[in-house]
Protein backbone atom coordinates (compact mmCIF):
# COMPACT_ATOMS: atom_id res chain seq x y z
CA UNK A 1 0.00 0.00 0.00
CA UNK A 2 1.24 3.28 -0.60
CA UNK A 3 0.09 6.29 1.15
CA UNK A 4 1.13 10.09 1.25
CA UNK A 5 0.99 12.15 4.15
CA UNK A 6 0.62 15.98 2.62
CA UNK A 7 1.08 19.24 4.87
CA UNK A 8 0.17 22.92 3.97
CA UNK A 9 1.66 26.14 4.99
CA UNK A 10 3.61 27.10 8.61
CA UNK A 11 3.69 23.46 9.69
CA UNK A 12 7.15 23.48 9.17
CA UNK A 13 6.96 25.57 12.50
CA UNK A 14 5.38 23.08 14.39
CA UNK A 15 6.95 23.11 17.92
CA UNK A 16 7.98 26.92 17.51
CA UNK A 17 4.72 27.76 16.14
CA UNK A 18 1.52 28.69 19.07
CA UNK A 19 2.77 25.39 21.02
CA UNK A 20 -0.84 26.13 23.02
CA UNK A 21 -2.40 25.06 19.95
CA UNK A 22 -0.28 23.04 18.02
CA UNK A 23 1.76 21.10 20.73
CA UNK A 24 5.64 20.75 21.24
CA UNK A 25 6.11 18.30 18.72
CA UNK A 26 8.23 19.22 15.64
CA UNK A 27 6.60 17.99 12.29
CA UNK A 28 9.84 15.84 11.68
CA UNK A 29 9.14 14.07 14.81
CA UNK A 30 5.44 13.58 13.74
CA UNK A 31 6.91 12.17 10.41
CA UNK A 32 9.44 9.79 11.98
CA UNK A 33 6.29 8.59 14.13
CA UNK A 34 3.93 7.76 10.84
CA UNK A 35 7.42 5.82 9.28
CA UNK A 36 7.59 3.76 12.25
CA UNK A 37 4.19 2.61 11.96
CA UNK A 38 3.77 2.57 8.12
CA UNK A 39 6.53 0.36 8.70
CA UNK A 40 4.86 -2.20 10.67
CA UNK A 41 1.57 -1.93 8.75
CA UNK A 42 4.29 -2.48 5.55
CA UNK A 43 2.94 0.84 3.97
CA UNK A 44 5.09 2.70 2.09
CA UNK A 45 4.79 6.22 3.05
CA UNK A 46 5.97 9.60 1.70
CA UNK A 47 5.47 12.82 3.21
CA UNK A 48 5.77 16.46 1.57
CA UNK A 49 5.29 20.10 3.32
CA UNK A 50 5.09 22.88 1.16
CA UNK A 51 3.69 26.57 2.04
CA UNK A 52 2.99 27.30 -1.71
CA UNK A 53 -0.40 26.10 -2.90
CA UNK A 54 0.83 25.57 -6.12
CA UNK A 55 3.27 22.58 -5.32
CA UNK A 56 0.85 20.97 -2.99
CA UNK A 57 -1.34 20.75 -6.33
CA UNK A 58 1.67 19.92 -8.34
CA UNK A 59 1.99 17.26 -5.59
CA UNK A 60 -1.83 15.83 -5.70
CA UNK A 61 -1.05 15.55 -9.41
CA UNK A 62 1.99 13.50 -9.13
CA UNK A 63 0.69 11.26 -6.57
CA UNK A 64 -1.53 10.00 -9.19
CA UNK A 65 1.35 9.06 -11.72
CA UNK A 66 3.04 7.62 -9.01
CA UNK A 67 -0.13 5.53 -7.88
CA UNK A 68 -0.43 7.38 -4.23
CA UNK A 69 -3.57 4.75 -3.02
CA UNK A 70 -4.56 6.98 0.18
CA UNK A 71 -3.57 10.65 0.57
CA UNK A 72 -3.51 12.37 4.86
CA UNK A 73 -3.52 15.97 4.19
CA UNK A 74 -3.22 18.83 6.28
CA UNK A 75 -4.08 21.81 4.17
CA UNK A 76 -3.39 24.68 6.78
CA UNK A 77 -4.58 27.92 6.57
CA UNK A 78 -5.09 26.35 2.39
CA UNK A 79 -8.22 24.29 4.32
CA UNK A 80 -10.35 27.67 4.77
CA UNK A 81 -9.62 29.35 1.12
CA UNK A 82 -8.24 26.75 -1.40
CA UNK A 83 -10.64 26.09 -4.18
CA UNK A 84 -7.46 25.08 -6.16
CA UNK A 85 -6.29 22.32 -3.73
CA UNK A 86 -10.30 20.81 -3.44
CA UNK A 87 -9.70 20.48 -7.41
CA UNK A 88 -6.89 18.52 -7.43
CA UNK A 89 -7.86 15.91 -4.81
CA UNK A 90 -11.59 16.03 -6.91
CA UNK A 91 -9.58 15.24 -10.15
CA UNK A 92 -6.91 12.41 -9.39
CA UNK A 93 -10.04 11.06 -7.13
CA UNK A 94 -7.58 9.55 -4.56
CA UNK A 95 -9.26 8.98 -1.18
CA UNK A 96 -8.31 11.24 1.56
CA UNK A 97 -8.65 12.03 5.27
CA UNK A 98 -8.16 15.35 6.30
CA UNK A 99 -6.39 16.35 9.45
CA UNK A 100 -5.96 19.30 11.63
CA UNK A 101 -3.90 19.24 14.76
CA UNK A 102 -6.38 21.80 16.31
CA UNK A 103 -10.30 21.79 16.72
CA UNK A 104 -10.57 24.13 14.29
CA UNK A 105 -14.11 24.08 15.81
CA UNK A 106 -13.42 25.81 18.92
CA UNK A 107 -11.22 28.57 17.25
CA UNK A 108 -11.76 31.87 15.14
CA UNK A 109 -14.80 31.11 12.95
CA UNK A 110 -13.28 31.63 9.62
CA UNK A 111 -11.60 28.17 10.66
CA UNK A 112 -14.97 26.85 10.67
CA UNK A 113 -15.22 26.17 7.14
CA UNK A 114 -13.79 23.34 4.99
CA UNK A 115 -13.08 23.69 1.70
CA UNK A 116 -12.24 19.80 1.73
CA UNK A 117 -14.70 18.23 4.18
CA UNK A 118 -17.49 16.90 1.98
CA UNK A 119 -15.01 15.01 -0.36
CA UNK A 120 -12.90 13.22 2.27
CA UNK A 121 -13.68 9.94 3.45
CA UNK A 122 -13.18 11.41 6.78
CA UNK A 123 -12.01 14.47 8.68
CA UNK A 124 -9.63 14.13 12.21
CA UNK A 125 -9.25 17.55 14.56
CA UNK A 126 -8.64 18.90 17.89
CA UNK A 127 -6.14 15.56 18.69
CA UNK A 128 -3.03 16.60 17.89
CA UNK A 129 -0.08 14.53 16.26
CA UNK A 130 -2.16 11.43 17.00
CA UNK A 131 -4.67 12.60 14.06
CA UNK A 132 -2.11 11.57 11.79
CA UNK A 133 -1.83 8.02 13.38
CA UNK A 134 -5.10 7.23 13.44
CA UNK A 135 -5.78 8.56 10.12
CA UNK A 136 -3.07 6.18 8.74
CA UNK A 137 -4.61 3.22 10.68
CA UNK A 138 -8.03 4.28 9.08
CA UNK A 139 -6.16 4.24 5.28
CA UNK A 140 -4.86 1.05 6.49
CA UNK A 141 -7.54 -0.22 7.18
CA UNK A 142 -9.80 0.70 4.00
CA UNK A 143 -6.70 -0.65 1.64
CA UNK A 144 -6.29 -3.96 2.96
CA UNK A 145 -10.09 -4.96 3.96
C1 LIG B 1 -4.59 23.63 11.09
C2 LIG B 1 -5.78 24.56 11.36
C3 LIG B 1 -5.81 25.70 10.36
O1 LIG B 1 -6.92 26.57 10.63
C4 LIG B 1 -4.55 26.52 10.45
O2 LIG B 1 -4.54 27.54 9.48
C5 LIG B 1 -3.32 25.68 10.36
C6 LIG B 1 -3.29 24.39 11.03
C7 LIG B 1 -4.44 22.55 12.20
O3 LIG B 1 -3.70 21.60 11.97
O4 LIG B 1 -5.01 22.69 13.28
O5 LIG B 1 -2.31 26.10 9.77
O6 LIG B 1 -4.81 22.95 9.85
Amino acid sequence: ASVLVLQGPNLNLLGLREPAVYGATTLQQIHDQLHQVAGQLHIQLETFQSNSEGALVDRIHAAKQNNVQFILINPGAYTHTSVAIRDALAGVAIPFIEVHLSNIYQRESFRHHSFLSDIAVGVICGLGAQGYELALQAAHQRLTQ
